[in-house]
């Protein structure tokens, strides 16, 4: 029989209920309501770990900020994508809207100049302004930030005289360019000082906290920055008994500790075992056996989804080096017992740790110690027959 099943396990995809993230989204919102108001706002960053629900927070902000009439665009950077013709579109979108308006179109000509030179000069494969061979050379520049710095000033200049004020949403903000993300610093930091009504909600792995302190240490005051983690019980109660409430199931009390058990309170997690748990329940109220029960099958869909494609990303050098830091028992770990159980030396490892950072599936920690991205990802690799064998020295 078809059963209405609310849970939604993954990427980016919206829960029935978004639970204990109210303090967050209240406080982002009252930074719009100044925004509206044609005020320079303060940036704003999530950090946080893979499936803690970073994507679907920022989803639910712009609802909120398309709602107080803000103009909003979303940009997901991605690996091999390029930011900057993102950037551009975005931008582009911002203007097509002013055209619309008779009384706006005067406001155009600026940026638009702008983001043809920034087109031009850093995505040249982008064929969207067709020009002359010597106007491109007019439009050309080498200087990134200036670039951005005059896209943003004059899109902030206009979204003022429009009272139209501006917010992107730039997701994965870990994977841009070292060189983007200064430039992006830059132009957001401009724009404010100008007054202008731009600005950045931003999301991504928590090493992005010291990519942008590294690339500009003023950047600390231009963002707040926000972590955000694991539910905690109160609060996971409310993501696993809320979405169930209208269709008339209940879940008892022991039921409920079990999956925060199981989940350690992470969001993606719950989602995912809740919709293994209620799928399987044949009667309205759902018990720890059942919880039990559902947890095998919740482990294979986690090894052979979310796991997995993580893994598979790896190389088997890139393995070697996650085992390790497995065999160190605890996390964070620190690079020196990772280098012991290699029999190698910090320095020769190095790379690998730099490489596994780049790809993100591991970030360092406080007092630079090493940890995972993807929560419980020592559990995976510890059912993981590879490590069993290179434990055994076959791997
Ligand atoms: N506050 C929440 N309450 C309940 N469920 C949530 C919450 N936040 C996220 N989820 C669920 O968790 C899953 C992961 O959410 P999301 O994709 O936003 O995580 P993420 O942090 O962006 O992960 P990634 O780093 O992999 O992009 C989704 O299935 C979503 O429905
Ligand atoms: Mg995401």
């Amino acid at each position: 029989m078809f059963k209405i099943n609310p849970y939604r396990p993954g990427a980016g995809l919206m829960p029935p209920y978004l639970a204990g993230r109210e303090e967050d989204i209240q406080t982002v919102e009252r930074m719009f309501e100044a925004l509206s108001m044609n005020i320079p706002t303060q940036s704003v960053i999530f950090s946080g770990l893979r499936g803690v629900g970073k994507t679907v927070l920022l989803n639910r902000l712009q609802k909120s900020a398309e709602e107080t009439g803000i103009f909003c665009k979303h940009i997901e950077v991605e690996e091999r994508k390029d930011f900057i013709s993102q950037m551009a579109a975005s931008a582009q979108g911002f203007l097509r809207k002013l055209s619309a308006k008779e009384n706006l179109k005067h406001l155009i000509q600026k940026p638009l100049e702008a983001i043809k030179a920034l087109v031009i000069s850093f995505d040249p494969e982008n064929s969207t302004f067709s020009l002359s061979m010597q106007e491109r050379e007019l439009y050309r520049t080498t200087n990134l930030t200036q670039s951005l710095t005059d896209v943003f000033t004059a899109l902030g200049e206009a979204a003022y005289e429009a009272r139209s004020p501006i917010c992107f949403f730039i997701d994965e903000i870990q994977y841009m360019k070292k060189q983007e993300l200064g430039a992006l610093i830059a132009a957001i930091h401009r724009s404010n000082q100008l007054g202008y009504p731009v600005m950045i909600v931003g999301a991504g792995l928590p090493k992005i906290y010291k990519m942008l302190s590294e690339e500009k240490s003023y950047s600390e005051r231009l963002f707040l920055y926000k972590e955000i983690g694991s539910l905690s019980y109160e609060q996971s109660q409310k993501a696993i008994e809320e979405p169930v409430r209208k269709l008339g199931t209940e879940y008892d009390e022991a039921a409920i500790k079990r999956i925060v058990e199981i989940t350690k309170g992470y969001p993606f997690f719950i989602q995912q075992l809740c919709q293994i748990v209620y799928e399987e329940a044949e009667q309205k109220l759902i018990t720890e056996d059942m919880v039990r029960n559902a947890a095998s099958t919740f482990y294979q869909v986690l090894d052979n989804g979310f796991f997995k494609v993580r893994y598979e990303r790896c190389s088997d050098a890139d393995k070697r080096f996650i085992f390790a830091m497995v065999k160190c028992g605890e996390l964070p770990c620190t690079i020196s017992n990772v280098a012991k159980y290699l029999k190698k030396s910090v320095s020769a490892i190095s790379t690998m740790r730099a490489q596994l950072i780049n790809k993100g599936i591991v970030f360092s920690a406080r007092h630079g110690e090493l940890d995972f991205t993807v929560p419980e990802f020592d559990g995976f690799i510890r059912r993981h027959t590879d490590y069993e064998q290179w434990l055994n020295g076959n791997f």
